[in-house]
Formats: C-alpha cells, sequence, structure tokens
C-alpha cells in the first residue's frame, strides 16, 4: 500500500512516499529555518505562508522522486495536530484537495506519534510495547507505547520542551536559531564537569520533567560573568547543560521503565539527534540490560515519512478523515487513544 504524506506543522514543508509503512520511497523536507532564523524563532504567520508558497512543489517532487502515478497512491496521510494552527491548515487544505480530487482515502496523523513512528522506518524489528522518550522542540514526554495507535503519557514537561530549552540556551550563548545543534557541537569540545546545574525539582508526577528552571540556572551564569567582565568559555557552558538535560532525561526515563516494567525503550523527536543524549541513554540501556531504538539521523527532526509510516498503522487501525477535517493546535496523545 502507497501512502502519500504531508507535514507541515511547524516551519518545515515536507512530503513522502511510504509503502506498507516501512519502505520510503520519496522523503521531500523543504525548511523554512534560514527565513525564521532572522528572528530567533518561529513567526506562525511567515511560516504558513511560506508552507502555501512551496507545498505543490514539494508533494510534486515526491512523488516524481517516488516513482509513482497519483494513480498508484492509495491514500492520503496528513498531520492535522498538535502545531502551529495556520501551518496544519495549509498542509490539511492541500491534503484534502487531494484525496477529493483524486477519490484517496485521507488519513489524520498525530504529529508525536509520526515522531514516534520514525522509529519503525529505521528499527522495522521494533514492535510496541515499549516506552518512549519524545524529545522535540514543543514536547517532552514519556509514553508508553502500547501498541501501533494508543499511548498513555506517564510524564510530560511542566514548562518548557527540551529542544525550547536547548535553543534558549543556545541564544544566550549567542548561537543561531535552532541553536540545539550547535549546543550538541559545542558539547563535545567543552568540559562537561565545568559547571553545575540545578536538577529541578517538580510537583506532581514523579516522571514528570521542568526544563526552565535549568535554563534560567545557564542564563544567569551567563549575564553574572557578562557584568562581571568575566569571559565564559561557551563550549563548557553548553557540555556542563547538555550533561544536565541527559542526566534529567535518562535518569526520569530508566525509573518509569523499571516501575513500569519496559525493558525495551523508543527515543524520537527533533532532540533525539543530540549526540549527547543518544549515547546518554545507550549507556543506561546497555548497563540495564535494556534494548534501545533510536531513529536514524534524517528522521529524527520533521520530516513526512514518519507521517507516512504512522498513517499506514492509523489506516489498518481504520482511522479516516473526511472534508470536515480540521487543524487541532494542542491535541495530547493520550486523547487520540481513547478514541482508536
Ligand atoms: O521534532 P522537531 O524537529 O520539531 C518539533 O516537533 O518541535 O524538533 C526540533 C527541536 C529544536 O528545538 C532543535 O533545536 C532540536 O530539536 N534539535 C536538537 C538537535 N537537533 C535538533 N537539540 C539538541 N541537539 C541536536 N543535535
Ligand atoms: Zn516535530
Amino acid at each position: 500500500m502507497n501512502i502519500l504524506a504531508i507535514e507541515s506543522s511547524c516551519d518545515e514543508t515536507a512530503c513522502a512516499v511510504v509503502r506498507d509503512g516501512k519502505e520510503v520511497l520519496s522523503n521531500i523536507v523543504a525548511t523554512q529555518i534560514a527565513e525564521h532564523r532572522l528572528y530567533g524563532g518561529v513567526v506562525p504567520e511567515i511560516a504558513s505562508r511560506m508552507h502555501a508558497e512551496c507545498i505543490y512543489q514539494v508533494v510534486q517532487a515526491a512523488l516524481d522522486e517516488s516513482g509513482c502515478t497519483l494513480k498508484e497512491i492509495d491514500a492520503i496521510a496528513v498531520t492535522y495536530a498538535p502545531g502551529l494552527i495556520g501551518a496544519l491548515l495549509v498542509g490539511i487544505s492541500f491534503a484534502k484537495g487531494l484525496a477529493l480530487s483524486a477519490g484517496k482515502p485521507l488519513i489524520p496523523v498525530h504529529h508525536i506519534a509520526g515522531h514516534i513512528a520514525a522509529n519503525y522506518l529505521s528499527n522495522p524489528e521494533l514492535e510496541p510495547p515499549y516506552l518512549g522518550l519524545v524529545v522535540s522542540g514543543g514536547h517532552s514526554h514519556i509514553v508508553e507505547v502500547l501498541d501501533y495507535t494508543r499511548y498513555r503519557v506517564v510524564g510530560r514537561t511542566h514548562d518548557d520542551a527540551a529542544g525550547e530549552c536547548f535553543d534558549k540556551v543556545a541564544r544566550t550563548l549567542g548561537y543561531e536559531y535552532p541553536g540545539g545543534k550547535f549546543i550538541d557541537e559545542a558539547a563535545k569540545v567543552g568540559v562537561p564537569q565545568a559547571y553545575r546545574f540545578p536538577h529541578p525539582k517538580v510537583e506532581g508526577c514523579e516522571y514528570d520533567f521542568s526544563f526552565s528552571g535549568l535554563k534560567t540556572a545557564v542564563i544567569n551564569l551567563v549575564h553574572n560573568s557578562d557584568q562581571k567582565g568575566e569571559t565564559l568559555v561557551r563550549e563548557d557552558v553548553a557540555a556542563s547543560f547538555q550533561r544536565t538535560v541527559c542526566e534529567i532525561l535518562v535518569g526520569k526515563t530508566m525509573a518509569a521503565a523499571e516501575a513500569l516494567g519496559y525493558r525495551t525503550i523508543g527515543l524520537a523527536g527533533g532532540v533525539s539527534a543530540n549526540s549527547g543524549v543518544r549515547s546518554a541513554l545507550k549507556n543506561a540501556c546497555d548497563r540495564r540490560g535494556f534494548k534501545l531504538f533510536m531513529p536514524e539521523l534524517k528522521y529524527c527532526g520533521d520530516n513526512a515519512a514518519m507521517i507516512g509510516c504512522q498513517g499506514y498503522y492509523d489506516y489498518l487501525a481504520g482511522k479516516r478523515a473526511d472534508q470536515s477535517l480540521n487543524g487541532i493546535a494542542t491535541l495530547s496523545l493520550d486523547k487520540i487513544s481513547e478514541q482508536s
């Protein structure tokens, strides 16, 4: 079964053709990062307009590269939640038009479920149930992946998402948006023990996260040293910050896995590209004899191949949308599990 998938929830216009949920025939990503960089973050209005400007070409390119004609496409999958509403609507409107004119079923896909599914592309042997750690620019979740379309979120962030925290710390250190990957690079040459940052206390669920206190601690360190006229080695700050994030993410994930009885972990989301997070999680899993699955780097950030993969499982589970499909800015994975 060939699924044409469209993703436009944030600042990447993406389209892919995926066969049977595993074979990626094409995967086109048009990024708007250079445009948003001028403003230090994603400007929603610009994002919507840029999606509208290039979606036709991106879809056509994905179709061309896949070698499939529209006739050979069996269904259209599209990200409908969560994300920037104006950005989502561009992809949804295009997908609805295509589904209607070509007479294909339309499959609504949850963006975070898509990130989780990226692992099935890179690791076909991975099967639910397992424990997921999803860390992106907008979300930080520890989630029980019960089957391919049902989830139970057991930990979430109370404030900033992990990627958001990486980006804000990066900006304070003078790196361009989105700075996560620059922190990653700097951390490779910095001293991770140079600074001690706090591990935030979180009220409520023991697997929940909070990153705003850590972000503030780094910002205060940088500002205080500026005021005193001292120079900080920013690679050392980056390395110490990244070490702390790794300790928090890995500590909570291992605690949740042990308490809930999971021995298989799946990492996902944009921050899963971080080399420190990947190796810290790998070491922690190896020590416990847990299996760890991570997406290849090309499937960590936003892309449509992951939406095409998840769309396949959603299709098998009977999920369909009609022409009334709308975008939803905020929608928890728990909510979509109630519906399946
Ligand atoms: O999943 P994603 O592409 O978009 C959302 O759904 O939010 O995640 C983007 C986030 C950004 O915050 C970006 O800085 C971060 O992932 N990121 C990284 C790395 N690569 C991307 N953070 C840390 N280290 C990286 N290597
Ligand atoms: Zn994402």
